[in-house]
Formats: C-alpha cells, structure tokens, sequence
C-alpha cells in the first residue's frame, strides 16, 4: 500500500531535501555544535561526530524516509500498517515530538526577540529580558508563525517557507563567515575551535555526546523524517540523505567559524550552553562596530533555522491527526498548536521571575535533558526496531532499490548497530546525569 492518492506531496524531489535541510539545520547546529565540539577535544571530535553521521545517523534518516514512502502515512497509522499492534508506538514517538517542540519553541521565540532587538537598536540584557514577560509575547508570536506554516500544508507552507528562508539562512552565514574570518581574533578563536586534542577520543562521555549530537542534528528519531518522506514520491533514498546529512554537518561547522573568531576578537571567554547564545554574542555584537546589523542578522539567521525545525517538529503530531483521526489540516493544527504551546509554557515561564523548577533545574532545561536527549533516543530506538525488526525486509530492499550486498549491510547496521549504539548512549546519559 502506497497511502491514498490525494496524499499532500512535495512540488519535487528538491523541495523535499529543502525542508529536511529546514529540520535537520537548526539551534543545533548554530549554536549548540560549535561549543560541543569547544569542549569536546576541539578538530578531533570531528572523528567521532561524522563517523555518528555517516555510519549510524545517516541510515536511521534513510529508514525514516523508507518506512515514511513505503507506508504512504505519517507515524501511528505507519507502524500500524507494519504491524496491527504497533500503533503505540508510534503514537510514544508522536508525542516525544511535541513534547520536544514544547519547548524548542521557548527558545525559537528568545531567538526572534534578540534578532527584533538587534534590528531595532535596542538590545536588551539576558536577565532583564527573561526575567520579564515579554518572552512570554515572542512565544505567542512564533507559536503563530509555526501554526500559519504548518496550517498552510506541505507544499504551500513547510516547503514554501523552507524555500525562502534557507538560502536566506546561507547567504547570511557565508557573510558572516567571511566577516569572522577578518577579525583579529579570528586565529585564536579557530585554534580553540579545532585544535584537536586527540587523548579526548579515549574518553566515552566524547563519543556519546558525539552520538547525541549527531542524531539531534539530523532530526533523525522523532518521526519528522518518517512523515515527510511520506509525501514523497521516488528519487534515490540514499542520495537525498547524504545531501541532506553533507549541508547539515557542513552548516554546523561553518557556524563555528562564525562564532568563536568573534567571541575571541572580543576578548570573551567562549561560554557554553544559553550564555554562550544569548550572554556572550550579544555581548561581543556590543561591542563591535556596525554590531547592530551583524547582531540582527546572527539572529535572524538563527531564528530561519529554529523556525524551520520546529515546524517539521510540530508537522508529526498534525499528521497523526490528519491521517489517523481523519481531522482537516486546519483544525490538526489548530488543535496541536495549542496543546503544544501549553506543553510549552511552563518551559517559557521557568526563566522568568517565577523561576520554576524541578528537582532543582530550571524546567527549560529539565525539558531540554528528559525529552530532547533521553526522549530523542529512545523515540529512535522505537522507531529502529520496529523499522529494522517489524518492516518486512523485501519492502525494505524495495525502497533501497535492490537487495544486494550494499541494502544488506544497511540491513546488519540497522537491525544491529543502531539501536546498539542508540541504547549504550540512553545509558551514559542517564548515568552520567545520575553521577
Ligand atoms: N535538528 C534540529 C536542530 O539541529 O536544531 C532539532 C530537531 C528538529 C531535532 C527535529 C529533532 C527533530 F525531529
């Protein structure tokens, strides 16, 4: 079964690399990989990140798609066609997504508000600026920008905006690439960067933050890939991916380039986490010249970014409803939005005044560990196995074109290798947040 005729489908094969190019390039790679790789032995992390791109993230993206096109369906009505009994999982990976979006959301929305503040010369400090309600308004503003997206359908909407707002995304980061570049902080910056300091690889905490990284960065395991292969129509799984992984991690790495030769031309120390994003860049855009234009246009190149992951976020659960509950497109995310932003809203309150908190961490960054690092993985796991062990293995090879021995080692890495590597990295995470 190849799902219904009057499926939404992309306007061709490249809108659909577009738009998973919009999912996979997101906070993660602008801002979060530079200084995991700053704290992760510098150039030699690169070992460890592309090796989980390439050998683990990369077919956990083609099975997506596989499971995605093969099905014709997004992710409950998908694995109930693989299997009667397996909606429940699809419905966990569901809700994983929103509960990631939730939140992704909360810090989408400071995004917007720094590139508004920037582009109107009136910058604001980190604390006064969460400590006061208007992150709650930047909320509400990119709450609707996701939900008129989303609302607008595949083609008109995530593909349309993906379409714009990517080579903007691009155009923006190759300048600031080259104005980085010219700094004179620009050498030690890079240094601190990519030194490689390869006595890191012995340590496991470095590989598995490289796993953790790679599979967050690809948005591979939350059923976002699975859903919008599923409004495609042939083409070469495995060469869309490998574009798709190729501008991911090339993105990722040239935003290094951006960031640490400024934060070094500035004299800052490189931070990690929220401050490096929302305390030291804006502190290094202070005080540079034309800091303003460069500032707004940071941000604006992140908030393209953020936009077009969270949309893809959100487009799981709309097209659970679509399709397994027989809602219109309208009313899905209608319906989803809302749910989400009151996920959302005890995260976008934890920074401010109210200071809520869990077990002693701010609920952002609860949301950030329990659903993003812990949920991710065990979503992928979820969606490994029922792929790899539930799929039937001729409907497999058929997506792969073929079953030679290339679709069988695939078949070995995905059945074995990945949840292998997925599990070992569930485990140093939880234990490394026990210990
Ligand atoms: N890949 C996005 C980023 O790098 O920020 C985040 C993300 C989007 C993760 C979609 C997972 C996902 F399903």
């Amino acid at each position: 079964m190849r799902g219904d005729a009057g499926r939404e489908r992309w306007s061709s094969a490249l809108g659909f690399i577009i738009a998973s190019i919009g999912s996979a390039v997101g906070i993660g790679n602008i801002w979060r990989f530079p200084y995991i790789v700053g704290a992760n032995g510098g150039g030699a992390f690169l070992i460890p990140y592309l090796i989980s791109v390439f050998l683990f993230g990369l077919p956990l993206m083609m099975l997506e798609f596989a499971i995605g096109r093969s099905t014709g369906s997004s992710v409950v009505s998908a694995f109930k066609s693989i299997r009667d009994r397996l909606s429940f999982a699809g419905i966990a990976v569901a809700i994983v997504a929103s509960l990631v979006v939730s939140y992704y959301l909360v810090i989408t929305s400071w995004v917007l508000a720094y590139a508004l503040f920037f582009a109107t010369n009136r910058p604001m400090d980190f604390g006064a600026f969460t400590g006061s309600y208007i992150p709650l308004v930047f909320f509400l503003l990119s709450g609707i920008a996701v939900f008129l997206t989303v609302r607008s359908g595949v083609r008109e909407g995530i593909e349309r905006v993906s379409r714009i707002l990517i080579p903007v995304l691009v155009v923006i980061l190759l300048f600031l690439v080259v104005f980085a570049l010219t700094q004179p902080g620009a050498p030690d910056g890079i240094a601190f960067y990519l030194s490689p300091d390869y006595s890191r690889l012995s340590d496991p905490t470095v590989w598995t933050a490289a796993f953790g990284q790679a599979f967050f960065s690809l948005s591979v395991g939350m059923g976002v890939m699975l859903t919008y292969g599923s409004y495609l129509e042939g083409g070469n799984l495995f060469r869309n991916a490998s574009v798709i992984a190729v501008a991911d991690v090339l993105i990722a790495i040239l935003a290094g380039f951006v960031i640490f030769p400024l934060v070094f031309t500035a004299g800052l120390d490189p931070a990690s986490g929220v401050n490096l994003a929302f305390i030291t860049l804006p502190a290094v855009f202070l005080e540079m010249r034309f800091g303003m234009l460069l500032g707004a246009l940071f941000f604006a190149m992140l908030f393209a970014a953020a936009l077009t992951s969270a949309v893809s976020m959100l487009e799981v659960p709309v097209a659970v409803m679509i399709d397994s509950r027989g809602y219109s497109r309208k009313r899905a995310t209608l319906l989803v939005t809302g749910v989400i932003m009151l996920l959302g809203l005890p995260s976008a309150l934890s920074y401010t005044a109210l200071d809520l908190r869990l077990f002693g961490s701010l609920l952002l960054d609860l949301s950030d560990y329990i659903f993003g690092t812990v949920g991710l993985i065990i979503a992928g796991l979820i969606i490994c196995m029922v792929g790899g062990w539930y799929m039937d293995r001729a409907r497999i090879c058929e997506e792969l074109g073929g079953c030679e021995w290339q679709q069988r080692a695939y078949l070995v890495l995905i059945r074995y290798c990945v949840p292998a590597v997925l599990a070992i990295t569930l485990l140093a995470t939880l234990i490394q947040a026990g210990g």
